[in-house]
């Protein structure tokens, strides 16, 4: 079994890994924050596309479990050898990896990899397709902070359409019983939205009174990201996080980010620092959402 895409998971699948994210978090909070669950356990992280988060999120949940963890990075590795993607998976598997977490590129590739490999495979993230362990640990979040995402008004603002983050936190988030209203320009929004069980709106102001959740993205500029809109600074007049903006939020409203920020562009640098910008508490929360799903992956006993 790997863990691939959130889209088609059912309700009492996710809201078993948010239940073992919270006891893992519990073991996160002791003095010594470590189980031996996953003992002589290999891990693989295979990142062909930067990261910093997603990848010392995984490190540092394969070591709270007690498995070992062996890393590859594109850059130092034979992939700019001419080696390709099956072969690189092949040979990981070789070394007697027991699970492997991919970030690639393109979209599909962990798919791809799962079908050569018999281990497990985790998406740390394809193209612009999904993030699963992303939309995991902002669920977690989220139900942390409100109890539940039942009835939560969540917008999602900014490159929805070369967003991975987008896509897998929609399917999360709904099936979760949260109801979701994508806004950003139209050049910015997918074709593929008219589909997906979401709101739309090209209007910020419009929806700020009226969300619990706001989830900004950053504009993915190596996706292209910047060439659909006129300029930046008419970027940030209408869907910059300013604290004008943040002020006509309801009181108890939060604000998210997957990181990396532009600040100064989707938020701006008080709202990042705001109490009520939950950044560095999803990063937090990462590691036990990834615990979680390597520990049901590998099998691990309670
Ligand atoms: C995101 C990613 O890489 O998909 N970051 C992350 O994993 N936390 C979002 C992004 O790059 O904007």
């Amino acid at each position: 079994m790997s863990f691939l895409s959130t889209r088609g998971m059912a309700r009492p699948d996710l809201e078993e890994l948010l239940d073992l994210a919270g006891e893992f978090n519990e073991v996160l909070a002791r003095p010594i924050p470590k189980v031996p669950a996953l003992q002589g356990k290999l891990v693989a992280n295979m990142f062909f596309e930067n990261s910093t988060r997603t990848r010392l999120s995984f490190e540092r949940a394969t070591r709270a479990l007690s498995a070992d963890v062996m890393s590859f990075s594109v850059g130092a590795s034979s992939v700019s050898k001419g080696e390709s993607l099956k072969d690189t998976a092949l040979t990981v598997e070789a070394l007697g990896a027991d699970l492997m977490v991919v970030r690639h590129r393109s979209t599909g590739a962990p798919w791809r990899i799962a079908g050569w490999v018999g281990c497990p495979v985790v998406n740390a993230g394809d193209g612009a397709h999904q993030h699963p362990t992303q939309a995991l640990l902002d669920a977690f979040t989220l139900r942390r902070r409100f109890g539940s995402l039942d009835g939560l008004r969540v917008a999602i603002v900014g490159d929805i359409r070369h967003s991975r983050v987008a896509r897998s936190n929609v399917f999360a988030f709904t099936t979760l019983g949260a109801r979701v209203i994508l806004v950003a320009p139209r050049t910015l929004q997918p074709v593929a939205a008219a589909g997906w069980p979401v709101a739309s709106t090209d209007d910020l102001d419009e929806v700020l009174g009226e969300v619990d959740v706001v989830y900004l993205l950053r504009i993915q500029a190596e996706r292209g990201g910047l060439s659909v809109f006129p300029s930046l600074p008419e970027y940030v007049s209408r869907y910059g996080m300013t604290s004008d903006r943040f002020a006509r939020l309801s009181p108890e409203a939060v604000v998210l980010h997957p990181g990396p920020m532009n600040r100064g562009v989707e938020i701006s640098d008080l709202v990042a620092a705001h109490p009520r910008a939950l950044i560095l508490d999803q990063v937090a929360n990462g590691v036990a959402a990834r615990m979680a799903v390597l520990f049901r992956l590998l099998g691990g006993k309670p």
